[in-house]
């Protein structure tokens, strides 16, 4: 497996046998989190976090799993303050934060922007988002959550609902289940269909693929819910149209299996009912924390740092 100066740009780059390894690396790290040894794994490295866009968990979990690991981070949080305000091209920005630091984590709305980046940084970069395509560090902590619960992926009937169109987090996750024997079933409206591209390689691979406008979620085990992704919409009306298409709430539960788990990279709106948030299914506070170990465990791998 080659980690040398490894970018993490898409989760297509990885293969099973190499997100096993970082699952398993994962576990390893959560296991240490409180070892002294931990905290100085990264001692004098410097992560730069790149935020052309808006983040609180990715942003927050990069910085926190840095520090815990002993390293210190510089960058921006939001573009206006930093020198793209002046026309600085993203080509020149990650130049420099390369020339500054030990690996740079880039969140931008341009698809493609992670890779562009890769190709001119001196240091391993780690996509954080880039537009509608890739969240390849969100799929690793959810299949980190779903591993957790489960003690498996394999076999499992996982229904992701929601903004199939322009959710990068379930464009990524899908990419990766390609990877495992699932059952996946899509529920979202007409205009936010998982992208024909996804569902033929998902096809291809021989993965069993329900899609559906009604949100019947009572045979699954794994409900994944993404928001409506308002700022990627061209027409604010078409998202007025679907913003509350669907509603988790208790009577969508249901007749749901005792052992199903709920899922969301967050932040949600309004489609989890907050009444979900105190029931044995909720998992996506958790998932959230899990991005920690997950986060801390790829820091050291694309550093080359044994643990
Ligand atoms: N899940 C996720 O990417 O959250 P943020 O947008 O807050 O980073």
């Amino acid at each position: 497996m080659k980690w040398d100066k490894r970018h993490i740009i898409s989760i297509k780059d990885f293969s099973r046998e190499e997100i096993d390894y970082v699952l398993k690396k994962s576990v390893e790290m959560e296991e240490r989190l409180d070892h002294e040894k931990t905290s100085t794994l990264m001692k004098n490295k410097i992560l730069a976090n790149l935020f052309f866009e808006p983040s609180t968990r990715t942003r927050m979990s990069f910085e926190a799993a840095m520090k815990k690991l002993g390293g210190v981070t510089i960058g921006f949080d939001y573009p206006e303050i930093s020198s793209e305000t002046k026309g600085e091209t993203i080509i020149d920005t990650v130049r420099i934060a390369s020339g500054y630091s030990d690996v740079v984590v880039i969140r931008n709305p341009v698809e493609g922007s992670a890779r562009l980046a890769s190709e001119n940084s001196e240091v391993p970069v780690i996509n954080g988002g880039d537009g509608s395509n890739q969240h390849p560090t969100q799929t690793l902590l959810d299949l980190y959550t779903i591993k957790k619960e489960f003690k498996k992926i394999d076999g499992l009937d996982i229904c992701i609902v929601g903004d199939l169109k322009y959710g990068r987090t379930v464009h990524s996750l899908t990419n990766a289940l390609e990877n495992y024997d699932v059952d996946l079933c899509f529920i979202s409206p007409q205009e936010l269909k998982m992208p024909r591209t996804i569902v033929k390689d998902l096809e291809d691979k021989g993965i069993k693929i329900k899609e559906s406008g009604k949100l019947n979620v009572k045979d699954s085990d794994v409900i994944y819910v993404t928001r409506i992704q308002k700022e990627r919409f061209p027409d604010p009306q078409e998202y007025e149209r679907v913003k509350d298409a669907f509603v988790l709430d208790l009577q969508a539960l249901e007749g749901l299996k005792d052992e199903a788990i709920i899922m969301h990279p967050l932040p949600r709106v309004t489609e989890i009912s907050t009444e979900i948030d105190g029931t044995k299914y909720a998992r996506y506070f958790q998932q959230a924390k899990n991005g920690i170990p997950v986060r801390m465990a790829l820091l050291c791998l694309v550093s080359r740092i044994d643990f």
